[in-house]
């Protein structure tokens, strides 16, 4: 088989790219990534060396359609499976436009590339498309349940999950979908929240929570991501959605708190900032459907999986810390922009 994976020089498509390679050893794989700053290259250097038969990365945006179409038909690529976006929350807050140019627009020429090649697409997206639930709600988010989104970023994956959709319905493309809940594990950019947690206690930084640190989120290990995503490549319905949830939920306060405790470091280090507008309580993902049907199971236990993540920062502070240095987020940046109210917004 061959793949072309967008937005494989990020967290999850790099993770992605490393599991595939490893197991199926006859496919081979092109990563198309425009490098923005959440990119790291060096997160695939081993890949690159050990399946450079196998595995090539062109440096492109998603919005460019001919050199797409060009590279599926001379690669004979079987399926696109699309990572690239613009994934951080809090910077959608500062400059919106961009993320429905990365996200949406130019997901839709991706999917034009498909569609005039006659190929499947496999589109990834997230829970917080679905609005968010009462910290006490018995309820999750099933399938069918409708699309809420409460924020720029949230809003632009629900607008490309649309269109995905519509070029299902309308051309007959043959797409998936899979809504993942919140990922961690190795070579996650260190302005999320995790490894910013692990990375400021490192530096004896102080870990900015969100005064609705009770707030939270349910943790799926990339790994068990890439293995969900697999299955739904190989086993999933055309034009189908399939929820990818662990209902492992953490508050994250919860999260501060392991942190410190495995570091040894003191709960002083906790300060408490401003809440993000718009920042959802919670989400809970009803994943029956992928379980059921295509017999996935989440595999990595919370506790062994933040354990193993933590000790990765701890092993590879050459990975993240240059990227901290150039590109890290503050947390505080969208106060000052939504206060001065900029023409960017
Ligand atoms: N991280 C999570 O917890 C999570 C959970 C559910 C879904 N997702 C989704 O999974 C995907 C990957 O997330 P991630 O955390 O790895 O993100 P990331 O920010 O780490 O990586 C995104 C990658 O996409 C590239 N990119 C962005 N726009 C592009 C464009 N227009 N053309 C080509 N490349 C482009 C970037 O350079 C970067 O390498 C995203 O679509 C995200 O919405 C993430």
């Amino acid at each position: 088989m061959n793949l072309l994976v967008t937005g494989g020089a990020g967290f999850i498509g790099s993770n992605f790219i490393r599991y595939w390679l490893k197991k199926y050893n006859s496919d081979n794989l092109v990563n198309l990534d425009s490098l923005t700053y959440a990119a790291n290259l060096a997160s695939l250097q081993d890949v690159a060396a050990k399946f450079a038969n196998r595995y090539s990365f062109i440096k492109a945006n998603i919005s460019e359609r001919e050199l797409i179409i060009d590279l599926i038909q001379k690669e004979n690529i079987d399926i696109v499976v699309n990572f690239a976006a613009e994934s951080h929350n809090s910077r959608a807050i500062i400059n919106p436009a961009i993320f429905f140019e990365s996200n949406v627009l130019a997901s839709q020429q991706l999917l034009e590339a498909c569609k005039q090649t006659n190929t499947r697409i496999h589109h990834v997206s997230t829970c917080e498309v679905y609005g968010d639930l009462e910290l006490d709600s018995p309820d999750s988010f099933a399938e069918d349940y409708p699309y809420k989104p409460n924020t720029p970023y949230n809003a632009s994956k629900a607008s490309t999950d649309l269109l995905v959709n519509s070029y299902f319905k309308t051309f007959g493309l043959k797409t998936t979908i899979s809504i993942c809940s919140n990922n961690y594990g190795p070579f996650q950019h260190p302005e999320k929240l995790i490894p910013l947690f692990i990375t400021n206690a490192l530096e004896n930084k102080p870990l900015p929570l969100y005064k609705s640190s009770q707030n939270k989120r349910e943790w799926l290990h990339v790994e068990d991501h890439c293995r969900a995503i697999d299955l739904i490549i190989k086993k999933g319905n055309i034009g189908e959605k399939y929820n990818i949830g662990s209902a492992i939920e953490k508050s994250v306060e919860e999260i501060s708190n392991i942190i410190l405790k495995s570091l040894a470091k003191p709960k002083s280090l906790k300060t408490y900032v401003t809440d993000r507008p718009g920042h959802d309580k919670r989400y809970l993902l009803n994943s029956n459907k992928i379980k059921e049907k295509l017999g996935w199971q989440a595999e990595v236990k919370f506790e062994k999986g933040i354990q193993e993540t933590i000790q990765w920062y701890i092993d590879n502070p050459q990975w993240w810390q240059t990227l901290k240095r150039k590109t890290i987020f503050q947390e505080d940046n969208w106060q000052i922009a939504t206060n001065l109210k900029t023409s960017r917004l």
